[in-house]
């Protein structure tokens, strides 16, 4: 047996547990049909890669249909509802939150039973907000947590809009980019930090969101580290 043992254990770091929500949400409109979005899952599942090869200790939220990260423990989810349950049980357990998923902002009031059928006639769907995850989250986090949202807007409100999502889902940071990069190899993102400093990669140009997430990871990972230091 290795005597250092106890002294080694004691030494080593406990790795950062660190959480990803990815890919889209499905409402259902009846038993077959639904309301989704066109995310793929390659951010979120990029991210996640790049915080596992970095040794922290990774739980991936997975969306329908979205890709799967490499040797990463999932928890699947398919509604925004759901995903709010998912993460509600997981975050108390992590100390980062990457909020990589594309959540309805809608689903229907109604969901019919079966088929809706095309010989009934046209139907109009009453939708209603769903909750604000991150917002709900936040009565919940603890101050050595630390919480990236992201926002995916049209280039020109890109700024205003990360500075809005940061303040309204009291974020650490948001991870900006255009609507380009949604279902896409490529990101071309920067970060906005919560003392309202930007972040980017070296690049300024779309490159593939695996590069991307290895600069997003060694942004975020040694502040993340820090809070739970300082805890
Ligand atoms: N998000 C969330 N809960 C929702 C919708 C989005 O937590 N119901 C998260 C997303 O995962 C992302 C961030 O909030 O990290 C921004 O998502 P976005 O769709 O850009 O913003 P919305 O909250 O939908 O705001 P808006 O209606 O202004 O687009």
């Amino acid at each position: 047996m290795n005597s250092n043992a106890p002294h080694d254990l004691q030494a080593s770091p406990s790795p950062l547990r660190v959480l990803v929500a990815s890919g889209p949400t499905r409402e259902p409109i009846d038993d077959v049909r639904f309301i989704g979005n066109r995310s793929s899952g390659k951010m979120g599942a990029a991210v996640a890669e790049a915080f596992r090869e970095a040794g922290c200790s990774v739980t991936v939220a997975l969306g329908p249909g979205a890709q799967r990260p490499a040797e990463i423990e999932i928890v699947p989810f398919g509604t925004a509802a759901e995903l709010l349950q998912v993460l509600k049980q997981e975050w108390p357990g992590h100390d980062l939150l990457i909020m990589a998923a594309a959540v309805a902002d809608f689903t229907p009031v109604h969901v019919t039973k079966g088929k809706m059928r095309r010989a009934d006639g046209g139907v109009t769907l009453k939708l209603q907000p769903t909750l604000d995850i991150l917002t709900t989250l936040a009565g919940i986090t603890r101050t050595n947590q630390f919480v990236v949202g992201f926002a995916l807007e049209r280039a020109e409100d890109l700024e205003r809009a990360a500075r809005e999502k940061l303040q309204r889902k009291r974020a650490d940071a948001i991870v900006a980019n255009s609507l380009d990069a949604m279902d896409a190899p490529t990101i071309q993102g920067k970060v906005l930090m919560s003392d309202g400093s930007w972040c980017q990669p070296p690049e300024n140009a779309p490159i593939s969101k695996q590069v991307f997430a290895r600069w997003l990871c060694s942004l975020i990972l040694p502040l993340a580290r820090a809070r739970v230091k300082a805890s």
